[in-house]
């Protein structure tokens, strides 16, 4: 049970993730690593901190997929919403509370909400035409609505939102409007809609958002927000806030409240948000804590997670929803990130242009912590960025383990060769030569200047400096070199080797936030048994420490690997539908007329030294005998290969793999559960035939 103290109150919120598929690394980038990283240093210092989170479980989003899978949206939310949790545990998301949407509870929660703007006059309520399909007996609103856009004539802007030019729309203004259930052209019909007229609001929220300012008092730092959160929220205002219908009439979502007004729901954006309050609610009742101190007390702070694409919800319509209910805070801060790309590309489900964080973590089950180092570098915090696995290969492999582990490692090895592992006395000051001094000073300013800029959502920095204390024990020892004093000065090596062994224990406190579970295996070893952020000092690690066991940190990544990622991008391996593998993007005639494919005859095929997945093949071009590297020795033998005739792309640019120059690349077929086939040409089909 939490105990309340008199502490400064922070909610943390992470933006409520649809439960209709998987979870990939753009959400992580955006809402969940930053707070967790944030989370974790406020419990480290012992803040008074809860984090909630859950699943979005209503919206166009769960039934458009439903419909898709041929099941219910119950159905769809009830599978994501557990595979959801699997994703984030496997990266070590610490949520102190995960709830959902379609929960009974959440229902009477958003509903009870909904009742007090209708008691304060929030809304207005409008009966108008709006457009319905009548093939499947559904209003059409949002996602259910696709059409040209009216400002940049994009096809395919949807009801709510032209995502070529990023207006907001309304579905009667779109062009050309088809259904996106039937594909059917809507007709009108008219029903009634219960608006939020957001206009109203406009003066309070340009003095909220513009300095910080809430009935005339100073509610928070306005220049502490980021510039691109100011720069859109304000662009909004300025362009003028439209009213929002805050009902649709649909069958799945929370239903309205009123009487007659069956078969309406609340608008997700509306009832989403809320969840926020029903998860506090829940967390609450578990740990002996009155929700009401963290929603409807002004001294707590309130900060949302989002992405970019969410930032109007958060800044905008929720701060005035929980306005105008009366009862509530409005959000402190939100440290909005932008998005993160893929290998040279945006992210996109459909197209499977993703790493999947459920497959990943199945994959590699010790893989969290190299993963939220490489996220947490790559951050997209003020503009949008770029994940590849060649540079997920570099950090890991140039950082993380040259530095890090390597430093590490050399402290445990030398403390145990030297003195039997255990922690030499802490030397008297004047047995300190300036290097010591300036290594002992970098110490004591590192958690302070780590502290400093998480609280300011500069996470990526953060992480470089708790990094830098890595590298400054890596340099000190590289520099010092213990191993060749031992013989001549071994007083000396034992001040180099406790004032070494201070550096790894602060690293077991200062990478908590970034590297869990690192940190973990660090203090372990290093018999720190809380790893509280106060505890960060010169002498964390007391002298007579016997040393524990500390396996490798960090494995390295090799080109195997790499591959094996990168290939993995645009096929089916994660798509929610498995059985059909989605159309790539289009490409031109003359991109496939310069891909000379052949037919050829493997002679010779041996597995390639230190790889488990490769196999070199000998072909028969009937151009030339040459060497082809293919990563199917996990599906084929050897004599399995040899002598059968298959279809090279003959004109690929030699690439070296495992050392081996390979020329060419062996196509084969990929069926719906991941096994390999080749191709085999019919009879009469020799080598050197051109495929066209
Ligand atoms: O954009 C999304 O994925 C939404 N499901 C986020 C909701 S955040 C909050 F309001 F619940
Ligand atoms: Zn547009």
């Amino acid at each position: 049970m939490s105990v309340t103290t008199n502490k400064k109150r922070r909610l943390i919120t992470s933006a409520l993730p649809y439960a209709n598929g998987h979870i990939h690394l753009g959400h992580i980038a955006g809402a969940y690593l930053p707070a967790d990283i944030y989370v974790r240093y406020l419990r480290s210092v012992g803040e008074n901190v809860v984090w909630v989170c859950g699943s979005d479980e209503h919206g166009a989003a769960i039934t458009l997929r439903a419909k898709k899978d041929k099941t219910t949206p119950q159905e769809i939310v009830d599978k994501y919403h557990v595979e959801m949790q699997e994703a984030f545990s496997g990266l070590d998301i610490s949520f102190d509370h995960y709830s959902r949407t379609s929960s009974a509870r959440h229902h009477k929660v958003a509903q009870d909400f909904f009742l007090k703007l209708l008691e304060n006059g929030s809304f207005e309520v409008k009966t108008e035409e709006q457009y319905y399909d009548t093939e499947e007996d559904q209003f059409l609103a949002d996602r259910y609505i696709t059409g040209t856009c009216p400002k940049c004539e994009a096809e395919n802007a949807y009801g709510d939102q032209c995502e070529k030019c990023g207006s907001t729309l309304s579905p009667t203004e779109l062009i050309n409007p088809k259904s996106t259930l039937s594909g059917s052209e809507p007709v009108l019909k008219p029903t009634t809609l219960w608006y939020l007229p957001m206009g109203r609001h406009e003066d309070w929220l340009k003095d909220y958002i513009e300095k910080g300012e809430l009935d005339g008092a100073q509610h928070h730092d306005a220049k502490a927000w980021k510039s691109h959160v100011i720069g859109q929220c304000k662009s909004w205002i300025d362009g003028g806030l439209q009213s929002r219908a805050m009902t649709r009439d649909l069958k799945w979502g929370v239903p309205v409240p009123v009487e007659g007004a069956e078969g309406k729901v609340l608008y997700v954006w509306l009832d989403a948000p809320i969840g926020y309050i029903t998860s506090t609610m829940e967390w609450a009742e578990k740990n002996g804590e009155d929700w009401r101190d963290w929603w409807q007390n002004p001294d707590t702070e309130l900060l949302h997670f989002i992405g970019k694409d969410n930032i109007v919800f958060h800044c905008i319509i929720f701060p005035i929803l929980l306005k105008e209910h009366g009862d509530y805070i409005l959000p402190h801060q939100v440290p909005a990130n932008e998005f993160m790309n893929l290998e040279g590309d945006k992210i996109s489900t459909s197209r499977n242009w993703a790493v999947w964080v459920k497959e990943y973590c199945g994959e590699n089950p010790d893989g969290s912590d190299v993963m939220r180092y490489v996220l947490a570098s790559i951050m997209p915090e003020q503009r949008d960025s770029e994940f590849t696995w060649t540079d997920f290969r570099d950090r890991v492999n140039n950082e993380l383990a040259d530095v890090l582990g390597n430093f590490v490692n050399r402290v445990l090895v030398l403390t145990r060769k030297y003195y039997e592992g255990v922690v030499p006395n802490a030397p008297s000051d004047d047995a300190l030569s300036k290097v010591d001094k300036k290594v002992l000073a970098s110490l004591t300013e590192a958690p302070g200047k780590i502290a400093d800029l998480i609280e300011r959502h500069r996470y990526r920095e953060a992480q470089l400096e708790a990094m830098n204390v890595a590298r400054l024990g890596n340099k000190y020892l590289t520099e010092e070199e213990p191993w060749k004093l031992m013989k001549t000065d071994p007083a000396r090596v034992e001040t180099i080797m406790q004032i070494a062994s201070q550096v790894v224990g602060n690293l077991g406190v200062l990478l908590e936030p970034f590297l869990p579970r690192t940190a973990e295996k660090i203090s372990k070893a290093m018999g720190i048994a809380e790893k509280k952020w106060t505890d960060a000092s010169t002498g964390i690690v007391a002298g007579g420490t016997k040393l524990g066991e500390l396996p490798i940190l960090f494995a390295k990544i090799d080109d195997e690997f790499l591959e094996e990622q990168v290939a993995k991008l645009g096929n089916n391996s994660s798509n929610t539908n498995p059985n059909i593998m989605p159309q790539k993007d289009p490409t031109t005639f003359d991109n496939f007329t310069q891909m000379d494919l052949r037919v050829a005859t493997v002679t010779e095929c041996v597995p390639v030294k230190k790889a488990d997945k490769l196999l070199q093949l000998t072909l028969d071009t009937g151009l030339d005998v040459r060497t082809v590297v293919s990563g199917i020795a996990e599906h084929f033998k050897p004599e399995d290969v040899i002598g059968r005739r298959v279809v090279l792309l003959a004109n690929l640019e030699p690439r070296k793999i495992r050392g081996v120059e390979s020329q060419g690349m062996v196509l084969m077929a990929t069926n719906a559960d991941g096994g390999l086939r080749f191709i085999t040409p019919e009879e009469g089909v020799n080598p050197g035939d051109v495929i066209s």
